[in-house]
C-alpha cells in the first residue's frame, strides 16, 4: 500500500502521561514543555500552580477545585518532531476519562516516585494501558531524595506493574549522595547539579568504565557504579523494540524533574523510541494512519473551558489522512457533513487555529452539543472507531431540584455532562428520576459544582441505594421483552438509550443473572 503523508506522520509522537498523585507528573510535564521549547520559564511547582491559567484556560477551574479533573492536550515541536502531549486526570476517580485519553495516544509515560515505588493508582492505570497494549516508558522521579534502591525499584515495577524493565539510565547514588546518571546505551555520564535553571547538555562520554576520569568525577562512588553496571550487564534485560511496542517491556529512566535532571534524556528517548501514529480499529476494518483519506474519532468533550465563551470543544484524534482548515467532513452519528472552519490546536501559550494537521494530531472542534464522545468523522466511508466504552458505574445518586421551574436547565445540564463523560445518566423505566452513575465518587463533586455554577441549578442529591449496574443484551427480542416486563423496576435507559440493569447489591445481580441465562450482562458498553 502506498504510504501517504509518510514523512509528516512519522515525525509525530502522541503520548499521554500518567502517575499516582504527587509522583511529580505536573512538574515533569512542565519541564518537558520547557525542554521542548514550548514554554520559556519554569518556576517551581508552587509558582506554576498559582499561574496555571497562563498555560491553559481550564486548569484554572481545576485549581479552584483543588483536584486535577480534566485532561489537557498540548502540542509542541521538538527536534523536528511534532509532539502531541496529553495529560490525564491524576485522581483514580477519573480513570474512565484516563481510559478515553489513552485511546487517543500511541504511547504513555509513567512517572513513579522513587521513595514510594509503584502506588495503587499507577497499577490501575497500567491495567488500562495493558488493555490496549500501549507502549510504556517509565520515569523514576525524585532521585535527589532518599528512596528505594534502583534494583528494588526495578523489582517493584516488574512485580506490581507486571512489565519487564530495561534500565536505559542508571543512577549514581541518591538523596545527598546523588551524583547523576549513567546512560547505559549512549555510554555517557550526566553529572547532577541541583540548579533549576540549567538545561543539561551532552553528557561526558565514558566508553570504558575503567577510565580513571570516572574516579576523578565520582570519587568513591565510581566503584559502586562499576559494580552496578557489571551486575546489570549480567542480569538486566536488553531493550527489545518489539517487546516495548507490544507493551511487554518498559525502558526505565531515572531523574529529578524538579531539578530538570534526566528530562532531556527522557524527551530524546520519547522521540527516538516511542512509536509514530499507529493503526486504529473500527467495526469494519483497521485504519492505517498512512491512508490518504481523512478519518478521526472524538475521545473527549470539554464544555465551558473558557467560562467567558461558554464554548464546547470536541477533541478529535486524526486517525488517517490530512486535515485542512475549512474541510468538510461527515459526522456519522448524525449523517451530516460539517465544515470545520475554526478548528483549534492547543499550544502552551494558548489556542491557535489549525491550518493543517495529520494522523496522530489532536484537534479541537468547537460545537454546540452536536458532537459526542466516540463519534467518528470521515470524508465518506461509514466507519465506526471502537475502543471507547463506558464502564459500569459503582456509585449512584438521584438528582432532584428544589425549584420545578429549573427542570429544563437540569435536563440540559445532566445531559450535557453525560455527553462529556463527566457522569453517566440513567432514566429508570419505572419512574421519572434522574439517576447519576459514576465510576469514582469524586465525579459527583464535579457534577455538583458544575450543575450549580454552569447551569444555575440548585439541586439536591440523594443516595439511589444502588450498588452495581450491567448493560443488557439478548439475541431473542421476545425473551428480552419478557425480561423487561419482569425486571421493569430494576431497568433504566442510559444516555444512548441502551438498556441497563441496576442492582442494589451484587448478590441480587448474581441471582438475576442465574435466573436469566439467556440474557447477557455487560460490564462495559461501547458508545454509540
Ligand atoms: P503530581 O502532578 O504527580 O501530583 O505531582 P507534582 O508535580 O505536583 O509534585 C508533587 C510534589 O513533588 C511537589 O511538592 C513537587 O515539588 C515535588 N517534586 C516533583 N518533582 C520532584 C523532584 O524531582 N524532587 C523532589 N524532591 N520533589 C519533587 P509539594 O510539596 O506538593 O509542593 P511544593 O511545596 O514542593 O511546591
Amino acid at each position: 500500500m502506498k504510504k501517504y503523508n509518510e514523512k509528516e506522520i512519522n515525525r509525530r509522537r502522541t503520548f499521554g502521561i500518567i502517575s499516582h498523585p504527587d509522583a511529580g507528573k505536573t512538574t515533569l510535564t512542565e519541564k518537558i514543555l520547557l525542554f521542548g521549547g514550548a514554554i520559556q520559564l519554569a518556576g517551581t511547582v508552587k509558582s506554576r500552580k498559582s499561574n496555571r491559567h497562563a498555560t491553559s484556560d481550564w486548569m484554572n477551574i481545576e485549581q479552584e477545585r483543588g483536584i486535577s479533573v480534566t485532561t489537557s492536550v498540548m502540542k509542541f515541536t521538538y527536534r523536528n518532531f511534532e509532539i502531541n502531549f496529553l495529560d490525564t486526570p491524576g485522581h483514580q476517580d477519573f480513570s474512565e476519562d484516563t481510559y478515553r485519553v489513552l485511546t487517543a495516544v500511541d504511547s504513555a509515560l509513567v512517572v513513579i516516585d522513587s521513595a514510594k515505588g509503584v502506588e495503587p493508582q499507577t497499577i490501575k492505570l497500567m491495567d488500562v494501558c495493558r488493555m490496549r497494549q500501549t507502549p510504556i516508558m517509565t520515569f523514576i522521579n525524585k532521585l535527589d531524595r532518599e528512596g528505594l534502591s534502583p534494583l528494588d525499584l526495578m523489582a517493584d515495577v516488574e512485580k506490581n506493574l507486571k512489565i519487564e524493565c530495561v534500565p536505559m539510565t542508571w543512577p549514581i547514588g541518591m538523596g545527598k549522595r546523588f551524583q547523576g546518571t549513567y546512560n547505559l546505551y549512549k555510554q555517557s555520564l550526566h553529572l547532577f547539579s541541583s540548579s533549576e535553571s540549567d538545561r543539561i547538555t551532552e553528557g561526558i562520554r565514558i566508553t570504558d568504565l575503567g577510565d580513571p576520569q570516572l574516579d576523578e568525577l565520582l570519587g568513591a562512588q565510581a566503584d559502586e557504579l562499576r559494580e552496578d553496571i557489571e551486575l546489570l550487564e549480567g542480569a538486566a534485560n536488553r531493550f527489545d523494540v518489539n517487546a516495548f511496542l507490544a507493551g511487554e517491556q518498559t525502558p526505565l529512566f531515572f531523574g529529578s524533574a524538579i531539578n530538570n535532571f534526566g528530562v532531556q534524556e527522557l524527551l530524546d528517548a520519547l522521540v527516538d523510541l516511542a512509536p509514530p501514529p499507529g493503526k486504529r480499529q473500527t467495526t469494519t476494518r483497521d485504519i492505517s494512519p498512512y491512508e490518504e483519506v481523512f478519518s478521526g474519532m472524538v475521545f473527549k468533550i470539554q464544555a465551558n473551558m473558557n467560562p467567558a465563551h461558554r464554548d464546547r470543544i470536541a477533541f478529535l484524534r486524526i486517525c488517517s489522512g490530512k486535515f485542512t482548515q475549512g474541510m468538510k467532513i461527515r459526522h456519522h452519528r448524525s449523517g451530516k457533513d460539517i465544515q470545520v472552519s475554526n478548528p483549534i490546536i492547543f499550544m502552551s501559550q494558548g489556542r491557535s487555529t489549525v491550518e493543517e494537521a495529520y494522523a496522530g494530531d489532536i484537534i479541537g472542534i468547537p460545537n454546540h452539543g452536536t458532537i459526542q464522545i466516540g463519534d467518528t468523522f470521515t470524508i465518506n466511508e461509514p466507519l465506526k472507531f471502537t475502543g471507547i466504552p463506558h464502564f459500569a458505574p459503582e456509585h449512584f445518586q438521584i438528582i432532584r431540584i428544589k425549584n420545578a421551574l429549573k427542570m429544563k436547565q437540569l435536563q440540559k445540564g445532566v445531559t450535557q455532562l453525560a455527553e462529556e463523560g463527566v457522569v453517566q445518566l440513567f432514566r429508570p423505566l419505572a419512574s421519572n428520576d434522574y439517576i447519576l452513575g459514576a465510576v469514582g465518587i469524586l465525579q459527583f463533586d464535579v457534577i455538583k459544582t458544575r450543575i450549580k455554577y454552569e447551569y444555575g441549578v440548585d439541586a439536591y442529591y440523594t443516595d439511589a441505594h444502588l450498588d452495581c449496574a450491567r448493560w443488557i443484551s439478548c439475541d431473542d427480542p421476545l425473551q428480552l421483552q419478557e425480561f423487561e416486563k419482569k425486571y421493569k423496576m430494576n431497568l433504566a435507559l442510559d444516555a444512548g438509550k441502551n438498556l441497563i440493569y441496576l442492582s442494589k447489591d451484587r448478590w441480587s445481580l448474581n441471582y438475576t443473572m442465574e435466573q436469566c441465562p439467556h440474557i447477557s450482562f455487560h460490564e462495559t458498553m461501547e458508545q454509540h
